[in-house]
C-alpha cells in the first residue's frame, strides 16, 4: 500500500497493523508494564498502581459488560464498577460519574446501557439509561432522574431483564427510531415511539456483551474483540472480529500513539475539502495533509498531499467523486485523479476551471450526490448546479444559502448532504433543503464524529 509509504501510517480502528508491531515493543514505546496480576509486588508499582489495585486493567483485554457514548459523544466503556472514559482514559469508579448507581445493593453491575439522543423528544432527549438486573436507570446531565430506578419491564414493556447490551439506532440507520437490546441470542429491535417490539436473530454475530454506536457505525464487543454490524440486518462486512486493543482501548503495545493520525483525527482545524466514494470511504484534505478513512477496515491514514497528488501540493478547495475519479478544485484549476494507491492524473489535467465547470475561483465546496450526473458547486453563499454530462458545461440554477457565511467543505452520500463548518459538520437530507433551511439543524463534531477522536 503505497499510499501508506512514508508517514506511519497508523492504525485506527483495526488491530492487524498493531499485531503486525507486536515484536516491535524495544523500537516503539514500550509496554509499560501494566497489569501482572497474581504477581506479588514489593512496595509501589512503577505506576503507583496501590497494591489493591480496584479496577481491572483493560489494556489486558477485557470483556466490557456496557457502552454508550455520553451525551457530547464521548464513548464509556463500564466493567464490573469501573467506568472507562474514552480510549485511553484511567479507570474510575462508575458511581463518581454516576452517583446513584451503587445503592442499590441488590443490584449487580452495568449489564447494558444507551444514549438516548432525540432532540424531538426533549422529555428523553439525551437521556442515558442503565439496565442493572431488573431495573433501568435514568441519567440527565448526570443526574438520576426522579422516579428511577423502575423496573425494565415498566420504562421498556417487552424487553427482558439480565441484558447483555443495547445501542440506540435513529432513522434512518434503522427504519424507525430503535433501541437495539442484545439477550444471549435474541436480537430485539424496540420502537421508541409506538413501544413495539420486534424479534430478530442476527446469524452472523455472536453474542455481544456490549454495543455502541460511534462515528455512524455498529460495533458489538464480544470478549476482547468487536465486530462491525449493520443495525438493520445483524450483518458483518469486512475481516471481523477485531482486537478492541489499538481502536476501542488505547494501549502502548497495541500501535499507540501514531502521532500523525492523531494529530489529524483529533485536530480542531477546519478541512479544506472532502468527499467520499461509492464505498462509502472518506477522502479530506487539511492544509498539507490527505486523511483517508478506510470503511472496510475501519481504518484511517494520514499522509501529505504532496505524496498522493503530487501537482496539487496542499491546501485544496474542494474536491468531489465522480465515476470513480476524484476531481479537486485549487484556484482556477481542476484536478481528475482516477482512484487508487497512488491516485494519477488523468492527462490532460490541470485544466482551467472555467472551462470545465463554467466557474471562476475561488469556490469553497463541492460534492455530487449518489446516482446524479450533478455537481452541487458552493462559492461564496451561493450553489450553482453543474450538469456533468453536458457538453459545454455550465454552472446553472445559482441559489443562495443564509445558513452560513462561509462553507469549508461538504460531501455527499446516503445520510444526505454534510456541509463542514470550522469544526463543525451539519447533515441536511438533500441539496434542497440545505438551501431552504432557515434553522441551523444539530451541529455535529468533525474530530468525534467523523473521524472517532475520542475526546
Ligand atoms: C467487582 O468490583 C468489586 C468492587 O470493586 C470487587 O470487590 C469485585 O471483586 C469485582 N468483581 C469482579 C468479578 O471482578
Ligand atoms: C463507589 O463504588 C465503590 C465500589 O463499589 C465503593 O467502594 C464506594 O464506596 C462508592 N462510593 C460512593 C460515593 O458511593
Ligand atoms: C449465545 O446465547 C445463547 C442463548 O441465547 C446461548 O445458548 C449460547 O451459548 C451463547 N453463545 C455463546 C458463544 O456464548
Ligand atoms: C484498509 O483499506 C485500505 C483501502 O482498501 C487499504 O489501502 C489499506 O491497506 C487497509 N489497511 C489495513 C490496515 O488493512
Amino acid at each position: 500500500m503505497k499510499l501508506a509509504h512514508i508517514l506511519c501510517l497508523c492504525l485506527v480502528l483495526a488491530l492487524s497493523w498493531a499485531d503486525h508491531h507486536e515484536g516491535h515493543g524495544k523500537t516503539g514505546q514500550a509496554d509499560k508494564g501494566h497489569g501482572e496480576k497474581g504477581h506479588v509486588h514489593k512496595g509501589p508499582l512503577p505506576h503507583g498502581h496501590d497494591h489493591t489495585e480496584p479496577h481491572p486493567d483493560r489494556c489486558k483485554g477485557i470483556e466490557m459488560d456496557a457502552a454508550t457514548v455520553n451525551e457530547e459523544g464521548i464513548p464509556y466503556f463500564f466493567k464490573n464498577h469501573t467506568l472507562f472514559k474514552g480510549f485511553r482514559g484511567k479507570a474510575e469508579f462508575a458511581n463518581e460519574t454516576f452517583n446513584e448507581l451503587d445503592e442499590h445493593h441488590h443490584l449487580g453491575h452495568v449489564d447494558a446501557a444507551f444514549l438516548m439522543h432525540n432532540p424531538d423528544d426533549p422529555t428523553h432527549h439525551d437521556h442515558i439509561f442503565f439496565f442493572l438486573d431488573t431495573h433501568v436507570f435514568s441519567y440527565y446531565q448526570h443526574k438520576l432522574e426522579r422516579g428511577f430506578p423502575k423496573l425494565i419491564s415498566q420504562v421498556f414493556p417487552g424487553i427482558p431483564d439480565h441484558l447483555d447490551a443495547a445501542v440506540e439506532c435513529p432513522k434512518p440507520e434503522c427504519n424507525e427510531h430503535s433501541v437495539i437490546f442484545f439477550k444471549g441470542k435474541d436480537i430485539l429491535h424496540y420502537n421508541v415511539k409506538t413501544k413495539a417490539v420486534d424479534k430478530k436473530t442476527f446469524a452472523s454475530m455472536p453474542n455481544c456483551t456490549s454495543a455502541l454506536r460511534f462515528t455512524d457505525h455498529y460495533y458489538c464487543f464480544h470478549g476482547h474483540q468487536f465486530s462491525k454490524f449493520d443495525p438493520k440486518t445483524g450483518a458483518v462486512h469486512g475481516k471481523y472480529p477485531k482486537e478492541t486493543r489499538g481502536s476501542f482501548t488505547r494501549c502502548p503495545k497495541f500501535g499507540e500513539r501514531s502521532d500523525p493520525v492523531e494529530r489529524e483525527r483529533c485536530s480542531r482545524v477546519h478541512l479544506d475539502a472532502i468527499t467520499s466514494d461509492d464505498a462509502g470511504n472518506i477522502y479530506a484534505f487539511r492544509s498539507h495533509h490527505f486523511i483517508q478513512k478506510n470503511e472496510g477496515n475501519d481504518t484511517l491514514t494520514v499522509d501529505t498531499v504532496e505524496n498522493d497528488f503530487k501537482e496539487l501540493h496542499s491546501e485544496v478547495d474542494a474536491a468531489f467523486t465522480y465515476n470513480g475519479h476524484l476531481h479537486m478544485i485549487k484556484g482556477d484549476k481542476f484536478f481528475v485523479y482516477k482512484a487508487g494507491n497512488p491516485p494519477t492524473l488523468v492527462p490532460g489535467f490541470p485544466k482551467a476551471l472555467h472551462n470545465e465547470l463554467g466557474l471562476n475561483g475561488p469556490i469553497d465546496a463541492a460534492f455530487v450526490c449518489q446516482d446524479h450526473h450533478i455537481a452541487h458547486v458552493i462559492k461564496g453563499t451561493d450553489v450553482y448546479d453543474v450538469e456533468l454530462k453536458a457538453a459545454p458545461r455550465t454552472a446553472k440554477n445559482k441559489r443562495p444559502f443564509s445558513l452560513f457565511r462561509k462553507v469549508n467543505a461538504a460531501m455527499c452520500g446516503p445520510e444526505g448532504v454534510t456541509v463542514i463548518v470550522g469544526n463543525h459538520f451539519y447533515r441536511f437530507a438533500s441539496t434542497q433543503l440545505f438551501v431552504a433551511s432557515r434553522a441551523l439543524p444539530e451541529q455535529h463534531k468533525v474530530s468525534l464524529e467523523l473521524f472517532g477522536c475520542d475526546h
